[in-house]
């Protein structure tokens, strides 16, 4: 099937269009489209997202998109239109949400009748977006872990269509954390790439940072007091070497994400582990998490989907969608900005 998806939760528009077919235990995506209007430029003068702008931003970038992907919009001639329905911003979630309702009603004015219209987790997003491009089947149980700008989160996954949470974040996700820290070394918004770039530069062994929660047996995670610790560290330290600052913060934090992660799956006896979010884009993260794995000696299967799908995007969104198809499962047409998994 034909799937058409639309993602608007935050600051980037998108629209894919893909063709998935098979089953829950081997579901197979061919990418058509899947492009994405970054609104980096526009939020970087304030040092974050600004709910209105990206608004703004969204109703005035999805046709441009649309018309991008085809200017015929009856030779487009989706099964399914799926759109984000939270969490995340929810004026910025309603625009995708009625985008999406106006080109169901015209699709089907122009004659497909069976076009279905539905709503889609951000999350389950994420988390699926490891099964777009598979290189191999992941053996299940198995552990995935979401890092993201608004989450942290560790889940146990039976097969692609059950899963329970383990443990999330308490306070800031991983990626806010990120982002707080970079504002702090008067690094540009987003703060991610930025602080990546300028810790290959730096010791990550030089400054010791806490890892907050690491030695914990629960699968929470918590990143304000390692933010704090930074804070701290600069007041105190007037000549500290931010790329020693950047490489300390980014090895505490990637310790604790990686020690617990690791950590599951040998208490689940999982198979493969499966990493998802924007963080996910980090190189020195991909790295490590490899490093430790094979440090484990336990021969975990690794999944982390390619760059373009770390970032949201809305390819990840159709098969998030198809699971949600195949395993009859429905979310209201709503937009919900504290959606859970
Ligand atoms: O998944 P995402 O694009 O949006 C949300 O759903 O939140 O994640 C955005 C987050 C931001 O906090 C950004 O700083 C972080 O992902 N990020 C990174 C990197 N690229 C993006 N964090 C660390 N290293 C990166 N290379
Ligand atoms: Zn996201």
């Amino acid at each position: 099937m034909k799937i058409l998806a639309i993602e608007t939760s935050c600051d980037e528009t998108a629209i894919a269009l893909i063709e998935a077919s098979g089953s829950l235990c081997n579901p197979k995506f061919k990418i058509l489209e899947n492009l994405v209007a970054s609104q980096i430029k526009i939020h970087r003068p304030f040092g974050g997202v600004v709910p209105g702008l990206a608004k703004r931003e969204h109703v005035k970038n999805l046709p441009i998109l649309l018309s991008r992907l085809n200017p015929e919009l009856h030779t487009l001639n989706p099964d399914i239109i799926a759109v984000t329905v939270g969490p995340g911003l929810e004026p910025c979630l309603w625009t995708g949400i009625n985008f999406a309702k106006e080109k169901y009603e015209e699709i089907k004015k122009l004659g497909n009748l069976e076009i279905k219209l539905v709503g889609a987790s951000h999350l389950n997003g994420h988390l699926y977006s490891d099964i777009l491009n598979l290189k191999s089947k992941i053996s299940f149980p198995a552990i995935a872990l979401i890092v993201s700008g608004g989450h942290t989160i560790l889940l146990l996954m039976k097969d692609l269509a059950h899963y329970k949470k383990l443990g999330e974040t308490r306070d800031d996700a991983v990626g806010e954390c990120f982002d707080k820290v970079a504002r702090m070394l008067s690094l540009p918004y987003p703060g991610g790439p930025e602080i990546e770039k300028i810790a290959k530069k730096g010791n990550p062994e030089a400054i010791n940072f806490p890892r907050p929660m690491l030695s914990q047996k629960n699968y929470d995670f918590s990143f304000s007091g390692l933010k704090t610790s930074v804070l701290y560290y600069l007041r105190d330290h007037k000549n500290a070497k931010i790329e020693n600052v950047a490489a300390g913060f980014e090895r505490a934090a990637f310790d604790v994400l990686i020690g617990k992660t690791l950590r599951a799956a040998k208490e689940f006896g999982a198979k493969s582990i499966l990493v998802s979010g924007g963080v996910a884009a980090n190189k020195t993260l991909r790295a490590e998490f490899k490093k430790a794995i094979k440090k484990s000696k336990n021969n975990f299967l690794f999944f982390i989907p390619d760059l373009k799908f770390c970032g949201d995007n809305a390819a990840m969104i159709a098969a998030s969608s198809y699971i949600d198809y195949s395993r009859k499962k429905k979310y209201k047409l709503e937009a919900n900005g504290n959606l859970t998994i």
